[in-house]
């Protein structure tokens, strides 16, 4: 089997450091793969996985191979590969790794063809280009739910998703009624996005904004587009750092919460002229315009930490600009006819792993714990489960929360027998 394509294997020893360095703040993945290393739940199957390359998905990769699981793994977004670590998987550990940081779409799809090549028994995506992709050219990979109870071979039984965006994905094609097996909403389990979302990208959001231009955000207005999980992390990261934040949300409820927790909520044609920073996190296409682009001010920087390059109108704003250079590494200027400058920061792509490493590897454990467990969940007690979304189950994620809590030296209050009659009845209120 072919070792995959990585920019160079001499980055090897720098991936390996890497990976080690994320891997002492995995404890809750580390007490897994140490479980497994007797168990080995995953004897035979193979997974293809479409993840951000990155130290803290090497330590789920290696982990699943601990578990028995062959693994085969490409980038799940074009400017997201820590090239250093995708040779270390490679060579240092064998891991059929596809991806090159900053390769082009072609590249990126060969790579996914390249995963699915190996005839994987269960997908583990991050966005659903890999399901996607795999239902519309690869159809006849799929074995169906009907696998699962089976042993490993025979095709693609079931996966796991990884983010937001790829759960609606997954979801509009359950309702397309052309979903052919079960995949597990990672991202929808508690300790996933409560935790990933908001605290993993509200602070690695902010630190791919500050490596890229180093602006200060004290004093400064900071725009946030979307406040579901990742805008919360963003906002009160970013008002954490002395900026005055502005919320722009299409929910009013979440709108309202915005507002309650202490920022402006108003509308995108409003806050274009307020901003000094722009973020969008929202998971929708086109949510700055041309018509935004307009009323900003001079130095305006413009970022994305939403899944896909689609939030910020890149099109619009090139077609808008007389003239485009890059300002410093990573950061284009627009010039805008009169000379007002607009600062693009890593081409519209997530900010957090394009400008920064991504979430810190604490978070990540979380995440990639419950993506471990589900898939040994789907590999012993799948059968039976049909095709469509479907959530991670309860035990699983209130496992996952208990150990990080363990590993944290905290402590959870037990109950009483007194106080769980006493919550679960009705006949006496007061004393
Ligand atoms: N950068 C990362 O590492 C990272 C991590 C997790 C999730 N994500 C991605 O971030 C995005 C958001 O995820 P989330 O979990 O916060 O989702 P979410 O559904 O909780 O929040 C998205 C919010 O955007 C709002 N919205 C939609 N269109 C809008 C518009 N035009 N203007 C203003 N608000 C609008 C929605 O009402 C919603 O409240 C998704 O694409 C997700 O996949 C990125």
């Amino acid at each position: 089997m072919t070792t995959g394509d990585v920019k160079d294997p001499g980055l090897a020893p720098a991936g390996e450091r890497r990976i080690a360095w994320a891997w002492a703040d995995m404890p809750v993945l580390r007490s897994i793969r140490e479980r497994w290393a007797s168990e080995k739940p995953l004897a035979g199957f193979r997974v293809a996985a479409c993840l951000h390359v990155t130290a803290e998905t090497a330590n789920l990769v290696l982990t699943l191979k601990e578990g028995g699981a062959e693994v085969a793994l490409c980038a799940s977004n074009p400017l997201s590969t820590q090239d250093d670590v995708a040779a270390a998987l490679a060579v240092t550990y064998g891991v059929p790794t596809f991806a090159v940081r900053g390769e082009d779409a072609a590249t990126y799809y060969r790579h996914i063809a390249a995963v699915l090549d190996t005839r994987p028994d269960f997908t583990m995506d991050d966005g659903a280009d890999l399901v996607s992709t795999l239902h519309q050219e690869r159809p006849e990979l799929i074995a169906g739910p009907e696998a699962l109870a089976s042993p490993p071979g025979g095709g693609v039984r079931a996966g796991t998703e990884e983010t937001t965006t790829g759960v609606i994905r997954l979801r509009a094609m359950a309702a397309d009624r052309a979903l052919r097996y079960p995949v597990v909403a990672v991202n929808d389990a508690r300790t996933k996005h409560w935790f990933d979302n908001r605290y993993g990208t509200g602070q690695s959001t902010l630190d791919g904004l500050l490596r890229a231009t180093n602006r200060l955000l004290a004093g400064s207005v900071f725009v946030v587009v979307g406040y579901g999980w990742v805008g919360r992390g963003i906002a009160a990261r970013a008002a954490g750092m002395g900026a005055r934040v502005c919320v722009v949300e299409a929910d009013p409820l979440r709108a309202l919460e915005a507002a309650m927790d202490g920022f402006l909520a108003t509308d995108m044609d409003e806050a274009a002229g307020l901003g000094d920073f722009f973020v969008t996190a929202t998971g929708n296409r086109h949510v700055i315009d041309r018509a935004h682009f307009e009323r900003m001010k001079d130095g305006a920087v413009l970022a994305n930490a939403g899944h896909f390059n689609v939030e910020i109108n890149i099109p619009a704003l090139a077609g808008l600009a007389v003239s485009t250079r890059e300002a410093r590494p990573g950061v284009v200027e627009y010039v805008l006819p009169g000379g007002r400058r607009l600062y693009l920061v890593a081409e519209g792509r997530l900010v957090n792993l394009a400008a920064a490493e991504g979430h810190p590897a604490a978070v990540m454990d979380m995440s990639f714990a419950n993506q471990a467990l589900v898939l040994e969940w789907l590999a012993r007690e799948g059968a039976g489960l049909s095709r469509g979304v479907h959530p991670v189950p309860e035990a699983i994620d209130r496992r996952v929360a208990a150990l990080k809590l363990e590993s944290l030296g905290m402590k959870v209050q037990e109950l009483t027998p007194e106080q769980r009659a006493y919550l679960s009845g009705w006949k006496s209120g007061t004393e």
